[in-house]
């Protein structure tokens, strides 16, 4: 299961007084965040790139950019940003205030500002490594390091799943994914009932029964599995789907991705997981480019 006997992370960073304003901008402008949701269907609706939030102020005051697309939708970020409100696996808190925090501060007589952050591997956008299930696959060093990177970048289609099951071996033959297609992002009703924007944890989640796992291992050559909630296995199959994916350890899963307002079709994908050695998963930053 997620977050069980997950590493926990503790990062340094830096920040420049623009990221820090970012951050505190953020953290502010949280309440109203939710508040201007924009439900109509017209990009953007994320949280968080509303065009009236953060530009307080006239002359001089800096306004950080938040992006979802870049170049007029030839590049789109499709990982979601790490917010007190994100869900995480079986909570109904999220993931709260306390994940980052200001260790060294410049108000407090340091010279820069330093951060630290602690959470678990599996929290937002992750990848999940073959350790993650198996335990032998663990100890033999099969963590988010040795993922292959050639297959964590390259071409992509990003399909749309019928909305009223999960991802069973019916469905998957349904969408007819041509052979040779490699990396496949897979859209639920998670994206239409914008559940990576609730934070309390939803098991009524979409995602892959076993026996749609086992079409996709034996009927595809899909080696990336992309899907827009905590995980890749509907919640009842949550162990039995993840075994099949993994078991061979040729298949990476993306889990948590964000979807939202993103045409159907192919795109290059790009995604780096961080160096995180013995652990069987990491946050990753996903784009896709076309
Ligand atoms: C550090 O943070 C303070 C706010 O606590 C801010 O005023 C200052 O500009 C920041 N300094 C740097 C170097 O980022
Ligand atoms: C600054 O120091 C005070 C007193 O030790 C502490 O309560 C506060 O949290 C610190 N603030 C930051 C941003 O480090
Ligand atoms: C998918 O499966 C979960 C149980 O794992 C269930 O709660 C949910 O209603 C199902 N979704 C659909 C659309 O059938």
């Amino acid at each position: 299961m997620k977050q069980e006997g997950g590493t926990d992370t503790v990062i340094h960073s830096t920040m420049n007084s623009l990221s820090l304003f970012a951050f505190l901008c953020a953290v502010s402008a949280h309440s109203v965040a939710v508040a201007v949701v924009d439900t109509s269907g017209a990009y953007p609706s994320i949280p968080g790139t509303g065009s009236d939030e953060c530009s307080v102020g006239g002359e001089g005051v800096l306004v950080p950019p938040r992006r979802e697309v870049y170049e007029e939708g030839r590049v789109l970020d499709i990982t979601h940003r790490y917010v007190p409100e994100m869900p995480v696996w079986h909570s109904s808190e999220g993931l709260g205030q306390h994940f980052l925090w200001l260790e060294t501060s410049m108000k407090n007589g340091s010279h820069a500002n330093g951060s630290k952050m602690m959470l678990g591997v599996h929290t937002g956008t992750h990848v999940d490594a073959p350790g993650h299930f198996y335990d032998n696959y663990f100890d033999a060093g099969f963590d988010v390091d040795s993922l292959d990177l050639t297959l964590l970048n390259g071409l992509a289609l990003l399909v749309d799943v019928p909305r009223d099951q999960n991802i069973t071996a019916e469905v998957m033959k349904s969408l007819d994914i041509p052979r040779g297609v490699r990396r496949v992002l897979f859209r639920t009703l998670n994206t239409d009932r914008r559940l990576m924007f609730k934070k309390e944890f939803d098991t009524s989640y979409v995602g892959f029964k076993e026996d749609g796992a086992k079409w996709l291992v034996e009927n595809t050559d899909i080696k990336l599995v992309g899907v827009d909630y905590l995980s890749v296995a509907s919640y009842d199959h949550s162990i039995p789907s993840h075994l099949v994916f993994l078991e061979s350890r040729e298949i990476i899963l993306v889990e948590g991705l964000k979807l939202d307002d993103v045409p159907a079709g192919i795109y290059t994908l790009n995604c780096l997981p961080l160096r995180l050695v013995h652990s069987e998963a990491s946050p990753i930053r996903c784009i896709l480019i076309r």
